[in-house]
């Protein structure tokens, strides 16, 4: 067959009623991505020649989503038929006799289905004898409120009937359809025009588009998938069973991809996480967007990671949390209850204990004692700090951005650092120390006198000695 240009129309105008939802139902999001980019993400791969996103009105969040694709406005909802004969006038050489296209509709709200399976419709529909219109379809555990999928004895599809309008014998089918169709250009602008709206929900079906093929005597064929894969999200319950699909693919590709994830079910990832090899990850672990982690990196329980480049044999944890524009190089260590945020960290960098480093860059082999503060916003701007290569940060350090200190040098425990700092030099903010011989020997007599006088006073006949009821209420 020759090469047949493709259109992907995406359905996504409805409005989710039942997610309770401000947002837009397809801006959802799964394993850090909206559903819509995972839709869009898949059809990509299958790179047609244009996508035409179905939006609803009042939906300029969606239609910055689906950027760089063309949107096209919904204005009444009026069924599936319906929202996609609104994207035919955005098709160019898609819906005209004689056009060599293929248009393929896709649902929004279905976005666990994987670019295989889509790839898997194209070729058949490309292949010799081809059908001219194929479905996606399934066959679910319990029946549920799907369309049911007629077939022949051939396995042609005879046509797809609501489960609203179906009869009792009809909602007996077990195979249902998934929503997606793929189909010659022409024919499928040609029959949608066809459709009415004389049914159950007054709305203009799509899937009544195989019955009018099949009539004709057009071959129609059902892809099959599993339920899994086509589960439709409509609610925040369906939302969090396909947030769990999801992290269970992830979680299997990064252990193939040599990642040890030492529990599994605990470990939560992105789409979009980059994994090198031979990396730990212990349990309860979140990784958030745009995260990278190199070879032979450890992260250790409890973490929190979005954002962020970690290096080779980087031990981050536990309880650490990095945040967007977190860098750590090689062997670099972060850990437990360190905060960073735009942060760079040089090579075998440590901060290891309750720290947080903020809009900073740290030169390699430095060491960030525990409990140091970059300070770095005054309440109305940001300010870096930075800090040399194999520098000392004493702990309990305050470094008041703007600040910079100098490679190798030292700052001492307890400094709140508000100028710069010369390499190599040792710097100490402190008030000095004080040291009075016995001083603290008379100073507890003192008060212990004091405290035996008040109480002689307030009882006086109770209290015949004093000073051994005192010890007695000692806590
Ligand atoms: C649809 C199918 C059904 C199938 C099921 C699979 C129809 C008539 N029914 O039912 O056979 O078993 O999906 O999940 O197609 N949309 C619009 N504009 C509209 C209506 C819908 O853009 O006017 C979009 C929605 O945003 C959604 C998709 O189309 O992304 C499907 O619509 P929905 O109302 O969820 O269809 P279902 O009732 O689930
Ligand atoms: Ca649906």
């Amino acid at each position: 067959m020759s090469k047949r240009k493709l259109a992907v129309i995406v359905l996504a105008a409805g409005q989710g009623t039942r997610m309770k939802s401000k947002m837009p139902k397809v801006l959802h999001t799964l394993a850090g991505k909206s559903m819509l980019s995972h839709v869009l993400g898949g059809v990509e791969k299958l790179s047609p020649e244009q996508v035409v996103v179905v939006v609803g009105p009042d939906a300029k969040s969606v239609e910055q989503v689906a950027k760089p694709h063309m949107t096209v406005v919904q204005t009444d909802r009026l069924g599936t038929g319906h929202a996609v004969k609104q994207a035919f006038g955005a098709l160019a050489g898609f819906c005209s006799k004689g056009d060599t296209a293929d248009i393929m509709v896709i649902f929004g709200d279905t976005p666990l289905i994987k670019p295989e399976t889509y790839a898997q419709m194209v070729d058949l529909r490309r292949s010799e004898n081809g059908p001219a219109l194929l479905g996606l379809a399934f066959r679910p555990g319990e029946s549920g409120r799907y369309g049911r999928v007629k077939q022949d004895d051939q396995g042609h599809v005879i046509g797809i009937i609501e489960f609203a309008d179906a009869s009792d014998e009809e909602k007996e089918i077990d195979l249902c359809n998934a929503g997606i169709l793929l189909g010659d250009g022409p024919t499928v602008c040609r029959l949608i025009n066809q459709l009415d709206n004389n049914n159950a929900q007054g709305e203009y079906y799509l899937p009544v588009i195989f019955d009018f093929a099949y009539a004709e005597g057009l071959d129609t064929r059902a892809v099959e998938a599993s339920e899994e894969e086509v589960m439709g999200i409509n609610s925040r319950q369906e939302l969090a069973a396909a947030e769990l699909v999801l992290q269970k693919r992830l979680r299997v590709d990064a252990m193939a991809q040599g990642v040890t994830l030492i529990d599994p079910a605990t470990t939560w990832l992105s789409v979009d996480t980059k994994f090198g090899c031979d990396i730990i990850i212990e349990p309860s672990v979140f990784i958030g967007p745009n995260v990278e982690i190199a070879d032979d990196a450890t992260i250790k329980a409890f973490s929190h990671i979005e954002g962020a480049t970690i290096g080779v044999a980087a031990i981050i944890g536990p309880y650490a949390r990095l945040r967007p524009g977190t860098v750590i190089g090689h062997g670099g260590k972060v850990g437990n209850f360190v905060e960073t945020k735009n942060a760079v960290l040089g090579d075998g960098a440590k901060v290891n204990h309750l720290s947080y480093i903020g809009d900073a860059e740290v030169g390699a082999k430095a060491n960030i004692g525990a409990g140091t503060i970059t300070c770095n916003y005054d309440g109305f701007n940001k300010w870096k700090t930075t800090i040399g290569e194999g520098a000392f940060i004493g702990s309990n350090t305050a470094l008041v951005a703007p600040v910079d200190i100098g490679a190798g040098a030292i700052v001492g425990a307890g400094s709140t650092v508000t100028k710069s700092v010369a390499d190599d030099a040792l710097a100490v903010v402190r008030g000095r120390l004080l040291d009075k011989a016995g001083a603290g020997a008379s100073f507890r007599a003192g008060r212990k006198k004091i405290k035996e006088q008040k109480l002689a006073a307030q009882n006086p006949d109770q209290n015949p000695n004093p000073s051994k009821n005192n010890e007695d209420n000692k806590g």
